[in-house]
């Protein structure tokens, strides 16, 4: 299969279900190229005019011990898998002679790459067909405004449940281009829970009821989704920082948006998966980048895209599935966290995590220490240990422990050993 496919690469035309991949561990020159298999039921037409198979220039040695277990909440630790493999193709893309940051965004291989992205996120998350994937620029924070823009009039009403500082900034901007309303508000628990979803008071004319499906700083995440009062409303959810870690039922959404840069790829790309039969009705002022359809209608090359940025993402997305999809990553996932949650649990008070356990987190582990002059020396000393980045927000302080998709079961268990050991020092 290899060499049948081989030929057909050099010829310059074939199928989406192959691509070249050159091992994580890039060594090892390559003598010739391997080849990765996608789903069968993905196939579609493409050609790409890189032909050249023998092998690339060996990247410079990587000292992976060099790295740190990076808990940042975003941009976030990244796979290495993805960033040696980027590495091995910054110089010379799979043999075109060039980087992907050097090349059209309307050129073969670039529509290559961000065809075989959607595709892969598209199996990932099993979308429907009615619904559009789009790439876009300007954050998740951008999406805030653009969704009162493309789903209702100024004199619509919308509602919000306002569970962190994150669906209190969508709320605030909302307000600006429609009649936004917060309908549960979770400040006054300091954000530590998700409301029953029988309380929450919808507008029965609501054009949309907005959730953030995982409050990255207050580490608040919905477990199951509640459904709008009125049949013709929709659910939309900012998913920015537990995108792809785990299935979703898209079908259950109107619109989902995400920035890229906590679980599946740098910052530079947003994207945003919407039912097809809500765009077209954007308000007149809607500035033509945050059109829905025109984005969508332009197959996300309206302008020119974060090319490298997508590229990356297309990386991750291939990485998942390799991994199994998002059932296997969530199972990871929930290992990962279930042993930092034992842990602060378990502390006798030391640590405490002051979110309502059926709605923590498996991404974002905010917690505190009992003795709260200790915070910045425990901050100091982890990351000697190389475990940086876990200074809790500006807004809450504390330690908070980002445990995205790319964060290694290997990175949390240094982290909870590390945590025993500083409790233990300090009695
Ligand atoms: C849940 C959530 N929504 C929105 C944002 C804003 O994203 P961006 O910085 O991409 O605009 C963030 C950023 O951290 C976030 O965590």
């Amino acid at each position: 299969m290899a060499a049948a496919t081989a030929a057909t690469a050099a010829t310059g035309t074939g199928t989406a279900t192959h691509r070249l991949l050159r091992p994580a561990n890039n060594s090892t020159p390559l003598k010739a190229p391997t080849f990765f298999h996608l789903s069968s039921s993905k196939k579609r037409s493409f050609s790409i005019s890189c032909t050249t198979l023998s092998a690339p220039p060996a990247a410079p040695s990587v000292a992976t011990q060099d790295r740190v277990f990076n808990f940042a909440a975003g941009p976030a630790t990244l796979p290495e898998s993805v960033i040696l493999k980027a590495q091995a193709d910054l110089f010379n893309y799979q043999g075109c002679g060039m980087s992907v940051m050097e090349m059209s965004h309307r050129g073969k291989e670039f529509d290559f790459i961000i065809k075989k992205a959607e595709s892969d996120l598209r199996a990932l998350l099993s979308i429907p067909s009615d619904y559009a994937v789009v790439f876009l620029q300007g954050g998740a924070t951008t999406q805030f405004a653009a969704l009162p823009l493309n789903l209702c009039s100024p004199e619509d009403s919308a509602d919000y449940v306002v569970t962190g500082s994150w669906s209190d900034k969508a709320f605030k901007e909302a307000q600006k281009y429609c009649k936004a309303k917060t309908i549960w508000s979770g400040k006054p628990e300091k954000y530590t829970k998700i409301p029953a979803f029988d309380a929450l008071e919808q507008n029965p004319d609501a054009r949309y009821l907005h959730i953030c499906g995982n409050e990255t700083i207050h580490g608040v995440e919905f477990k199951d989704y509640p459904t709008p009062l009125n049949k013709d409303s929709i659910l939309v959810a900012d998913m920015s920082s537990h995108f792809c870690s785990k299935p979703v039922d898209v079908s259950k959404f109107g619109v989902i948006y995400a920035g890229a840069q906590k679980n599946v790829g740098p910052s530079g790309v947003t994207i945003l998966i919407v039912r097809k039969d809500l765009m077209g009705n954007a308000q007149p002022i809607t500035p033509v980048m945050l059109d829905f359809k025109t984005q969508a209608e332009a197959a996300s090359l309206y302008n020119t895209p974060p090319c490298f940025a997508l590229y990356i993402c297309g990386l991750v997305f291939e990485d998942l599935l390799q991994q199994g999809g998002l059932v296997e990553v969530e199972k990871k996932n929930a290992k990962k966290a279930g042993i930092l949650y034992d842990a602060i649990d378990g502390s006798d008070g030391f640590y405490v995590c002051p979110v309502e356990k059926s709605v923590r987190s498996l991404m974002n582990v905010p917690f505190t220490l009992q003795r709260s002059d200790l915070e910045k020396k425990f901050i100091e000393e982890a990351a000697l240990e190389k475990m940086v980045q876990l200074k809790g927000h500006r807004s809450v302080g504390g330690v908070r422990a980002s445990i995205y998709n790319a964060m290694p079961l290997a990175g949390v268990e240094k982290l909870v050993a590390f945590m025993k050991d500083f409790q233990a020092r300090h009695p």
